[in-house]
């Protein structure tokens, strides 16, 4: 049958007439999409559904939000039971003690737990926390990174064009957005990242001002780019020397890469974590936790933290019923999501070979990234930039869809393996790679 999508072309049209770019966020929208968007139906293990009927191996998989896939009969029969109890109550209840105390199990560090709706909130409340906690106004924040929408991150989170970032060791500060308060980016200090001795030379100039670090542990919003060796690890000893607080945002890694995400991973401690995304597996959970001197500055009189959604009844059940399910059989899930991941990087790069593509893939466990670059390695946000061809890559996603792969085309936003995906789905993708790229050649 040959692949239509008129139904989408339609819903498009009458979305423009109500919603901007015809959907509810700019990643969604004719920027990452082309013409218009698929518009999505359903979903079901590892395949979605659009309107039209087509299916998909999703890889997407709602930016990493799904860690058991679609309509995992665990987590639909956890929201049916939550809502049947009420869907919520903001008051104090069990279920947040039960995923804390999952949260204090899996993650190393987590000494307490606050919880929230989104990535975005969970950073903002651990910027404040760490400002609070220090009495110090500054934060670094690197190249490339994002921790979303708030204004004081809305700096650098960006592809942009190499010659507008300036000089390494004095980076030009981009604002990602207009509309931004005009003061929220004086205390934000943008660093590139793989580079110590830019941290370094950043604390020499702001002594005595910076209340803290902020990173990712692989960075998962310019493609996939994972750490140097023993980068994390010399991150946390130039902060803890300088009596700068680490936070690390395990938004996309927590809960993906191994229990206890990239902390346990990489053998680094930080301070104050952020998490967002697999916590509520499709729910909105998020959640900041940290060492519980830190955290307590969140109490009452201290550095305020509200919401009337926060440790949502229904969000938290699904959170439950994954969190058990991922520690099941002693890592066995992980390591499924990790040999899902190998196989579709190693099995693309042999794709790449035998159609003589110049492409790489860069990844870690479940995350991964096809970069069309003439590099054998992407480092950092100035490497994405200057050397990345991300319209091919765009082009390459676009022409997915027709042989029902959904992979984000974002050439930003990386590709993500989940327990429902298997070895027949990966054979699937890396054919309909193998003919997208040959049409793309000819
Ligand atoms: C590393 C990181 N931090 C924070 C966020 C923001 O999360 P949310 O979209 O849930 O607000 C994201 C979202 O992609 C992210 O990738």
């Amino acid at each position: 049958m040959a692949y239509r999508t008129n139904k989408s072309e339609k819903f498009y049209q009458r979305a423009l007439e109500v919603l901007i770019e015809g959907g509810s966020s700019p990643s969604r929208g004719p920027a990452n999409y082309g013409s218009y968007p698929l518009f999505i139906e359903r979903g079901e293990g590892a395949y979605l559904y659009d309107v039209d009927g087509n299916r998909y191996v999703d890889w997407m998989m709602a930016y990493g939000a799904l860690p058991l896939g679609h309509a995992h009969p665990l987590i639909v029969k956890a929201v049916a039971e939550a809502a049947r109890g009420g869907t919520l109550f903001a008051a104090a209840t069990e279920i947040e003690i039960e995923v804390a105390e999952l949260i204090q199990q899996m993650v190393p560090g987590a000494e307490r737990v606050r919880f929230a709706n989104t990535g975005t909130e969970a950073a903002m409340a651990a910027i404040r926390l760490a400002r609070g906690f220090t009495g110090r106004p500054k934060f670094i924040k690197f190249e490339g990174h994002y921790h979303g929408w708030y204004d004081d991150f809305m700096v650098n989170a960006h592809p942009q064009a190499i010659a507008s970032l300036g000089y390494r060791n004095d980076p030009v500060k981009i604002a990602d957005s207009s509309g931004l308060n005009r003061s929220a980016l004086e205390d934000t200090i943008v660093v590139p990242w793989n580079d110590l001795a830019a941290v370094e030379r950043a604390i020499d100039t702001h002594r005595g001002k910076i209340a803290a670090v902020i990173t990712e542990g692989i960075m998962a919003n310019m493609g996939v780019i994972p750490p140097e060796t023993d980068y994390l690890k010399g991150l946390r000893h130039i902060t803890r020397d300088n009596k700068i607080l680490l936070i690390l945002d395990e938004t996309v890694t927590g809960f993906r890469i191994a229990p206890g995400g990239c902390q346990q991973h990489y053998g680094v401690d930080a301070d104050i974590l952020t998490f967002g995304k697999a916590l509520g597996a499709g729910l909105s959970v998020a959640a900041l936790a940290g060492r519980a001197e830190i955290m307590e500055a969140l109490a009452w009189g201290g550095v305020l933290h509200y919401g009337t959604q926060n440790a949502s009844r229904i969000g938290l059940f699904a959170a439950r019923a994954s969190l058990r399910e991922l520690c099941r059989h002693r890592g066995a899930a992980f390591q499924h999501l990790w040999a899902i991941g190998e196989s579709l990087r190693s099995g693309l790069l042999r794709v790449f070979q035998e159609t003589k593509t110049r492409a790489i893939v860069q990844g870690v466990g479940p995350m991964l990234q096809i970069m069309f670059t003439e590099r054998p390695a992407i480092r950092d946000y100035r490497d994405f930039c200057a050397h990345v061809d991300q319209k091919r890559y765009q082009r390459l996603a676009l022409a997915l869809f027709k042989h029902g792969v959904y992979m984000s085309p974002s050439p930003a936003l990386h590709s993500v393996a989940s327990l429902a995906h298997t070895e027949k789905d990966v054979k699937f993708t890396l054919d309909a790679a193998r003919e997208t790229l040959t049409e793309l050649c000819d």
